[in-house]
């Protein structure tokens, strides 16, 4: 399934509650092959997903978050990023800066995640009808900034929900320590440094200094 593919199915995801329950045979199907191609194509990225999950849940255990909560951060840390299926891979692996309109398409990730995992969710037996909405909240704002200058909603501070300013701390320290094509991993000390420039701008800074702490 090619990203233009993937924009289309988007954009028919239906609205209506009655018009989605009628489509859910048919996106769970697609998801399932979505996942399959993003494991195929970007074992870099589900490897960062898993070490984005094992520090999450180290995060949230930390700051008190009990064990039906730990799981659904757990799960949405590991599927944060899944709405990048509907950016173009041109755009995924470009090593230098993105122009606006890129910029564009990229940040619709957060928003495309929660549309293509709201139908899988709610017919899930894992996720308990609670929950649902907590792995949501985490794909939809984990790109949300604590200055409220992220994105999709611009939320701030505690507006954010805990599991999404726990995924996006836990992201950038991850990011910051992996290898990638355009640089050489930071050192953990160098990674957290950065994470402590950014607290109380992009990331919640009691997350920051409990993991500064560790
Ligand atoms: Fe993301």
């Amino acid at each position: 399934m090619t990203a233009l593919e993937l924009a289309s199915l988007d954009a028919t995801l239906p609205a209506a509650p009655s018009a989605r329950a009628a489509e859910r045979g048919r996106l769970v199907r697609a998801l399932a092959s979505l996942i399959a191609q993003l494991q195929a194509w970007e074992r870099d990225a589900t490897d960062h997903a898993r070490e984005v999950a094992a520090l999450s849940v180290d995060l949230a255990l930390r700051v008190g978050v009990v064990s039906d909560e730990i799981r659904q951060i757990r799960l949405g840390a590991l599927l944060h990023d899944v709405g990048k299926l509907a950016v173009p891979d041109e755009i995924l692996a470009k090593p230098g800066p993105l122009d606006v309109g890129e910029w564009e398409l990229m940040r619709r990730h957060p928003g495309a995640g929660e549309r293509y995992l709201e139908p899988v969710l709610e017919r899930s037996e894992a996720v308990t009808h609670g929950c649902v909405e907590t792995v949501l909240a985490i794909v939809r704002s984990h790109h949300e900034r604590w200055d409220g200058r992220g994105y999709p909603d611009r939320l701030a501070g505690e507006e954010i929900p805990l599991g999404a300013r726990i995924v996006a701390v836990a992201d950038a320290f991850q990011a910051m320590t992996e290898r990638r094509p355009y640089r050489s991993p930071l050192s953990r000390t160098a990674a957290l440094a950065e994470l402590s420039r950014g607290a109380g701008r992009q990331f919640d800074p009691s997350l920051v200094s409990l993991l500064t702490a560790a």
